[in-house]
């Protein structure tokens, strides 16, 4: 917060209304309301093809995480992979990719979380992070929280300390599980919007 960089960051953003689906109304039988919600994209494509854009992300958090004993850094596919490699490196820590269902070709765990119509899965391989391991998660983008809630469940069960949760875009105050601590930029996009 007060960083400068910040808004660059955001302005980098691109919004897309709409995609990628329309907006749609949302039906409450039960509660008997109707809702109508705008989907506004976030996409970060602009803002990786800048280069002091990404530099920045990339450096605001290799600032923050370089002296916490970092030892393993979880990037979540697909976006996650774009910010995850570059801070891991950068910090000295192994990168690990949490995948979507079947990608990995070793023994995995999983972990089904819930979207907003029917569920998804990450998937890690065995052996990847082993007991005691500091793990941070990266991810471009939090709504919800279930996919990052889902990625601590996976780091846990193999023994793993998950120091942190980061992200670009999305509210710092989304629930994640027990107390590990979401940083996020928050930096949501009305570029192309207004
Ligand atoms: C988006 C985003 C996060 C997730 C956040 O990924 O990149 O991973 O949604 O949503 P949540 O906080 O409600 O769980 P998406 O599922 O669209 O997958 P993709 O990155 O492979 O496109």
């Amino acid at each position: 917060r007060g960083d400068p960089r910040l808004k660059a960051i955001s302005d980098a953003i691109t919004v897309v209304p709409n995609f990628p689906k329309p907006g749609l109304f949302s039906f409450s039988t039960e509660k008997a309301f109707v809702l109508f919600t705008w989907i506004m994209f976030q996409d970060i494509t602009t803002l990786v093809s800048n280069h002091k854009a990404f530099k920045d992300v990339v450096d605001i958090f290799v600032d923050r995480y370089r002296d916490m004993g970092i030892s393993v850094v979880a990037g979540i596919e697909a976006r996650g992979f774009i910010f995850a490699p570059a801070i891991a490196l950068a910090i000295g820590a192994k990168f690990i990719p949490l995948r979507k269902p079947g990608k990995l070709p070793g023994e995995v765990i999983m972990e089904s979380y819930e979207l907003e119509y029917g569920n998804d899965r990450l998937e890690m391989h065995l052996g990847a992070v082993k007991r005691g391991d500091r793990a941070l998660v990266i991810d471009d983008l939090v709504a919800t929280g279930g996919t990052l809630s889902a990625a601590i469940r996976l780091l846990e069960r193999v023994g793993a300390e998950v120091v942190e949760c980061a992200c670009v875009i999305g509210l710092p105050e989304v629930k994640i599980p027990g107390r590990v601590r979401l940083v996020s930029l928050d930096v949501w996009s009305y570029a192309g919007w207004c």
